[in-house]
């Protein structure tokens, strides 16, 4: 009697368990789902892109986890055709700087869910013998996505390259150009120490940065170090604007994008007729990392990479004085093409 009343009492308890355990799991997964796409405000007040517009938000979270699958190669042919899935050119590139920030905007821009991204670094426009392999490889390098999404592509070089502004025009004259800078002597360092450690990673030994900066015989600046070409904006902006018209760029305060994304991803958003969907949710700064990163969900976060936002070497300060005040009047110029200011020296 006893033993069946214990049973009784151990199969009320499992069920009761279960229960909870289930509970459990399902507010988990339910938060865990909702969360990306609480909107800050209600959708009706947005301007949404015309397509978007029709699918209801739950379908587009579904539809995010689909292309998470066939990222991981786990999607069929079957779900692609289903889904109606495309490799669609992208309708905006941040086309550079290099070390402005532009993997953390990439990044960023992907939380949001009319956004995918082209993970790789792309090197169409830029590399010849990649251009040669013609624009359906291009498009082949493309995500899947749904036909209401934009896909964004970043290759930093393609700023600073000769060729890329007409071939970029050739393809779709209309297109989205994103830009991000920071301080250009502050990112002429971190361009130099991506290259130092690249070197030290090989045991080679290499310069100290005010050697390259600084033209030892003249004691000016080096304009032949191509870490301060690419940093002198003005000059690799004014041969894009022979191609597009200024409004169809967007520049991103990388320097800002550090310490406080969210005023400038929301810019981006605008620029892009998105509707506002990145919140501060979205973004946590992370105390060891010294960074924002990127919460998608109540379980998936991620910071950015460790070789994004290594320690710079210390820099003569009579070095980062003659730069600051090389890069002063090209970075005039800049924010007079640009119709935005920065704080620069
Ligand atoms: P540093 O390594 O000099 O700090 P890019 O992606 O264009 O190569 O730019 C790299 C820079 O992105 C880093 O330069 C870093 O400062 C900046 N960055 C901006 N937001 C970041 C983030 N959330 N996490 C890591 N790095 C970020």
């Amino acid at each position: 009697m006893l033993f069946k009343q214990q049973a009784l009492l151990r199969q009320k308890l499992f069920v009761l368990g279960s229960l909870a355990i289930g509970s459990v799991l399902y507010f988990v997964a339910r938060v865990g789902t909702l969360d990306r796409l609480q909107p800050i405000c209600p959708v009706e007040s947005r301007a949404f892109p015309p397509e978007a517009e029709q699918i209801p938000l739950r379908t587009l979270q579904f539809k995010r986890g689909l292309l998470h699958e066939l990222r991981k190669g786990n999607a069929t042919k079957e779900q692609i055709r289903l889904h109606n899935l495309v490799q669609q050119l992208p309708r905006a590139i941040i086309i550079g700087v290099r070390k402005g920030g532009t993997r953390a905007l990439l990044e960023m821009l992907n939380l949001h869910p009319a956004v995918v991204k082209a993970s790789q670094e792309i090197h169409f426009f830029d590399n010849d013998k990649n251009y040669a392999r013609g624009m359906d490889w291009y498009r082949g390098k493309m995500p899947f996505s749904f036909p209401h999404q934009i896909t964004i592509e970043k290759s930093p070089a393609y700023f600073i390259t000769e060729e890329v502004p007409e071939r970029i025009f050739k393809m779709n004259s209309s297109i989205k150009l994103l830009i991000i800078v920071r301080e250009p002597t502050t990112r002429a360092v971190s361009d130099y120490t991506q290259v130092l450690e690249g070197k030290e990673r090989k045991n080679k030994t290499y310069q100290r940065f005010e050697k390259l900066a600084i033209d030892t015989n003249t004691c000016e600046v080096n304009t032949k170090y191509k870490a301060v070409r690419t940093s002198i904006y003005t000059k690799h902006l004014e041969r894009w604007l022979k191609y597009f018209p200024v409004e169809q760029f967007h520049i991103v305060d990388g320097d800002r994008l550090i310490t406080d994304p969210l005023p400038e991803l929301q810019l981006v958003e605008r620029f892009l007729n998105l509707p506002s969907r990145i919140s501060q949710y979205n973004l946590y700064f992370n105390t060891t990392r010294g960074f924002y990163c990127l919460r998608f969900n109540i379980v998936f976060n991620k910071c950015l990479a460790g070789s994004k936002g290594r320690i710079h070497p210390d820099v003569d300060p009579s070095v980062v004085t003659k730069l600051q005040n090389f890069f002063h009047p090209f970075n005039q110029k800049f924010y007079q093409i640009i119709g935005r200011t920065f704080n620069w020296p």
